[in-house]
């Protein structure tokens, strides 16, 4: 390197020594890779990053944000990573920031926050409630975020150790938006050799991380359909189309695609979530909206689901002489791939959280049929996603995600904070120990 930076580096270097001498030790040894992850954790529980992220939150729980409308939010990340000296680039995907702590150069490592919040009302009494009606973040999106800030605190203080440069992506609309996918096609993962991401969770204890290899979530989509046939009076039904019987066929029929079509060894959901039509008691309507959603467990599966969905619906309408026309949403809400996780990521991330809460703390995930735009991500790049408990026994069963009882444990904020920064500070250091520490040494020798 050029001589201008050496004096700003002995002096970083110097101070950070003196701060902090184990973690200065374990970035300065192959070995000592392992130390990272503890010494994280210890750091993520002291009050300067516990209660910075406890604050974080309770501000973003209290002003929650729709998908792409999360304008306050984001403006309260740059603010704090204007604070941390943190560069980023804004606007990515309307809201999204992405912060950038080392080298700036290559290797690139990411780590993910989802904003967005949902449209419900809250119904947990507390001080910190959501001041928008009909708004709440029912989903932890707020922790979310509180963690990535807790890691970049913990980063940015060893940022002189990083050996290439960690992504902080925050990331819009995931709650059917599609914000991983719109911050994907703006070009954010170009250079980026993996990304991990995170979820807290109702149903493991806090201090403890559920995961697993492959893939964990199904991939998904949304559909409506308007079954139009022909209004009149209810007691002469010869002179109707009646869409009312039409559409409960259509529904039944659907209902066969998976236990008729579907390979039984993969998941697959069908599930009809909106029926409108009609108003009076003794008038047939012209039409009727159905709506819902469709998930499967492998692309392929997926993919038929979804033709065949469009053909029940538009000849089963044909059946009572209705027309259906079937709408997918391709753009507002796109397709949500499944998630998997990548076969090395789920090694690094075994070896990171057994030194840091132990194996007995790590559980195996059980895939759902929810889904997460992660995928967007996880589809381009290697991915890793897990879940970061919060059960606290002693205060009983939590509601789960999109409850309006939902409530996060903040006891949980330390090991995601923990967890995002080791996966990244550690992928980074052990790139550097192979292949290209080797070509790093033959410059020097230049
Ligand atoms: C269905 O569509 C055809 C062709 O556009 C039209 O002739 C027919 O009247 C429609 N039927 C109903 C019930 O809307
Ligand atoms: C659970 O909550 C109690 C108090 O409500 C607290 O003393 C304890 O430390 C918590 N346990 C964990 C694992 O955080
Ligand atoms: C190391 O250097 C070789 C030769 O210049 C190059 O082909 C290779 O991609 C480099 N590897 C890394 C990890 O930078
Ligand atoms: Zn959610
Ligand atoms: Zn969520």
């Amino acid at each position: 390197m050029s001589s201008f930076t050496w004096i700003p580096l002995v002096l970083n270097l110097f101070i950070l020594l003196i701060s902090h001498p184990t973690i200065s030790a374990a970035f300065s040894s192959k070995q000592g890779s392992s130390e990272i992850p503890s010494e994280f954790l210890k750091s993520a529980k002291t009050p300067e990053i516990f209660d910075y992220m406890v604050k974080i939150r309770r501000t973003l729980h209290e002003n929650p944000e729709l998908g792409f409308e999360e304008f306050e939010t984001s403006k309260l990340i740059r603010n704090e990573l204007d604070r941390m000296g943190i560069p980023y680039k804004h606007p990515i995907a309307v809201t999204g920031v992405v912060g950038y702590i080392g080298t700036g150069n290559p290797p690139f490592v990411a780590i993910r926050a989802d904003m967005d919040a949902l449209a419900m009302q809250e119904a947990v009494e507390w001080e910190h409630k959501s001041k928008v009606p009909g708004k709440m973040h029912a989903c932890g999106h707020d922790a979310h975020v509180a963690m990535l800030l807790g890691a970049a605190k913990i980063l940015q203080e060893h940022y002189s150790h990083l050996e290439g440069t960690v992504m902080l992506v925050f990331q819009p609309a995931e709650e059917g938006g599609g914000g991983a996918k719109k911050m994907r096609d703006e070009g954010i993962l170009e250079n980026v050799d993996a990304i991990f991401g995170l979820h807290v969770s109702s149903r493991y204890p806090v201090g403890v991380v559920a995961t697993k290899e492959g893939p964990v979530m199904a991939a998904s989509g949304f559909f409506e359909a308007k079954i139009s046939g022909k209004g009149g009076h209810a007691a002469i039904p010869q002179q109707t189309i009646d869409p009312i019987l039409a559409s409960s066929n259509i529904i039944v029929s659907l209902q066969q695609l998976v236990s008729r079509e579907a390979d039984p060894l993969d998941s697959q959901v069908v599930t009809i979530a909106k029926f409108r039509g009609g108003h009076a008691f003794n008038v047939i309507p012209d039409s009727v909206t159905i709506g819902g959603t469709f998930r499967a467990f492998s692309k392929q599966g997926f993919i038929e689901l979804k033709h065949r969905i469009e053909e029940v619906i538009t000849l089963q309408a044909a059946v009572q002489r209705c027309n259906a026309s079937v709408n997918f949403y391709g753009e507002e809400k796109p397709f949500y791939p499944v998630t998997s996780n990548d076969k090395e990521l789920h090694q690094h991330f075994l070896k990171i959280a057994r030194s840091m809460i132990g194996d007995e703390k790590i559980q195996e995930l059980q895939p759902s049929m929810g889904s997460e735009d992660f995928s967007f991500f996880a589809e381009s790049i290697p991915g890793y996603f897990y879940y970061v408990g919060m059960v606290n026994e002693t205060e009983g069963q939590m509601e789960t995600g999109h409850s309006p009882y939902f409530r996060v444990n903040e006891d949980a904020l330390p090991y995601g904070a923990a967890l995002h920064a080791s996966l990244a500070a550690t992928y980074l250091l052990e790139g550097r120990s192979s292949v290209e520490a080797q070509n790093r040494s033959f410059h020097d020798e230049l």
